[in-house]
C-alpha cells in the first residue's frame, strides 16, 4: 500500500521536521514527506530538506499576498496527493478558505497547553504569566489562530528560575517525540475511517 504523504510547512529551524524524518526511517511513522516548503528564503529547514533528499521549495509570502502563497501550497498539496499538510514551526496563519479547503488535513503543533498562551513566544508568555505547568499541543488547524480540536499534549514543569528559553528548549524535547507519534495516530485513525 501506497504511504500517506505529508507536505510540510516550515519558517524556521526545522527540528520537528527533523524529527518526522527520523520517525520515518526509525519505521515508527508510516508515511512519506512530499514536500517541504518554507516561506523564507533563508530556513534551515530548506537545508535540511536538501540533506535528507526531500523536495523542498522556497515560496514567497508577499506583503497582502498570501492568496498566491496559499495557491502553490494548494496546487503542490493536489499534485502529490498529500494527506496531510503539517506545520512545524510555520509562522504565518493561513486563511479560512485554505483551512476550509483541507478541513481535517491541516496539523500544527504548539509550545504551551492550549487554549493557554496563543501566539508568539508561547513559552516566554508562560514564564512571564508565572504557572507551574506548561507543555505542548497537536491540534487540527481551523481558521481561528491556535485554536483548533487537540489531538494530543504533553505537559512540562516550569521549573524555578526559568527563562522563556530554557523552558522551550525541555518543551521542544517533548515536541519532537509527540508530533511524529500524533501524526502516526492520526493516520492510522483515518485508515480506519477509510478517509
Ligand atoms: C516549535 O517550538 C513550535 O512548536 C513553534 O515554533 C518552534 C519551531 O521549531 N511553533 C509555534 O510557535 C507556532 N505557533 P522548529 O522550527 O525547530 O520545529
Amino acid at each position: 500500500m501506497k504511504r500517506p504523504g505529508l507536505t510540510v510547512l516550515a519558517s524556521g529551524r526545522g527540528s520537528n521536521f527533523r524529527a518526522i524524518l527520523d520517525a520515518i526511517e526509525a519505521g515508527t511513522l508510516t508515511a512519506r514527506v512530499d514536500r517541504l516548503i518554507s516561506d523564507q528564503q533563508d530556513a534551515a529547514a530548506l537545508s535540511l530538506a536538501a540533506e535528507r533528499g526531500v523536495p523542498a521549495e522556497y515560496i514567497a509570502w508577499p506583503r497582502g499576498g498570501r492568496q498566491d502563497f496559499e495557491a502553490a501550497v494548494t496546487q503542490r498539496v493536489e499534485e502529490a496527493g498529500s494527506a496531510l499538510i503539517v506545520l512545524a514551526g510555520f509562522m504565518r496563519l493561513l486563511s479560512a478558505d485554505f483551512v476550509d479547503r483541507f478541513a481535517g488535513r491541516v496539523l500544527n503543533i504548539h509550545p504551551s497547553l492550549l487554549p493557554a498562551f496563543k501566539g508568539l513566544d508561547a513559552p516566554g508568555q508562560a514564564v512571564a504569566y508565572g504557572v507551574k505547568v506548561s507543555g505542548c499541543t497537536v491540534h487540527l488547524v481551523t481558521a481561528d489562530m491556535d485554536a483548533g480540536p487537540i489531538l494530543a499534549q504533553v505537559a512540562v514543569p516550569v521549573l524555578e528560575g526559568d527563562t522563556g528559553e530554557r523552558l522551550a528548549a525541555r518543551i521542544l524535547v517533548q515536541e519532537h517525540r509527540l508530533y511524529p507519534a500524533t501524526i502516526a495516530a492520526y493516520l492510522a485513525e483515518r485508515e480506519a475511517r477509510h478517509d
